[in-house]
């Protein structure tokens, strides 16, 4: 076999290419001296690197941007993106983030991706919050594809585990490869609350789970979402929130 047939850099997966469409499109939002909240996950890399490739070639004059996450601080900054803290430069003009789920209405389920506190933040300071997804995170319920991540202090955080199945789920705490717990950016635990037949009333469920002490916040983003980049094997749909 030939050296250079060796050194080809392997196809992107389909869903990886999918990911880079939706980032594509949704970077064409961002426009120079704009503060931009920068989501957490796969399909946000795919956005850093587009948002890094126009800053290389100075399209991107002044941006800054608020990262959800240290992963995405790491990334961003590797690329040239000049960051800042969250109460240094809110109101931001736009977030621009992943999803676990998106259902009816634009709700969302956020936060296999551990980060769903400071998303949420940046999002609640952000004019617009645009998702970008591939298609396989469109469902008719939420809670039908994936858990539903909830972050807790971790004190007493085996209390919340009883609520949890009151609630309708099967609940378990995230652990990491070597079986120790998986630890927030902000030094708490996450539990992922399974729903079997996907929430029957995610408005309630995040009511109960907002009063309940020792719940930091829940992956439940209702109502947040002003647009949604869907990227599909036929081409890329924007759902605006309030749209037809
Ligand atoms: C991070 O905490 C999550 O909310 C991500 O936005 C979500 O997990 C999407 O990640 P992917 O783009 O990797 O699917």
């Amino acid at each position: 076999m030939s050296g250079a047939r060796e050194a080809r850099p392997p196809a992107p997966c389909a869903s990886e290419r999918l990911k880079r469409v939706a980032a594509e499109r949704a970077a064409e939002r961002v426009l120079p001296g704009m503060r931009i909240g920068l989501g957490t996950g796969s399909t946000v890399a795919q956005l850093l690197d587009v948002l890094g490739e126009r800053a290389a070639r100075g399209e991107l004059e002044g941006i800054v941007g608020v990262p959800t996450s240290v992963r995405t601080a790491e990334r961003a900054r590797e690329l040239g993106i000049r960051l800042a803290e969250l109460d240094e430069v809110e109101p931001l003009d736009l977030t621009v983030d992943g999803a676990d789920e998106v259902g009816p209405g634009l709700d969302l389920v956020k936060g296999l991706g551990g980060a769903l506190l400071r998303e949420k933040m940046v999002a609640q300071a952000s004019g617009a919050l645009m998702i970008i997804v591939d298609e396989s995170k469109l469902v008719g319920r939420l809670g039908e594809r994936t858990p539903l991540p909830v972050e807790v202090v971790r004190f007493g955080w085996r209390a919340h585990m009883a609520l949890f199945r009151e609630l309708g789920s099967d609940p378990l705490l995230r652990r990491l490869e070597d079986g120790s717990p998986f630890v927030t950016d902000n030094g708490n635990y996450m539990v992922d609350c399974r729903f079997p037949d996907g929430m029957e009333d995610p408005t309630a469920l995040e009511e109960t789970l907002r009063r309940r002490a020792g719940v930091v916040e829940s992956g439940l983003f209702l109502g947040m979402a002003s647009a949604v980049v869907v990227a599909g094997e036929r081409g890329v749909t924007v759902l605006e929130r309030g749209g037809t």
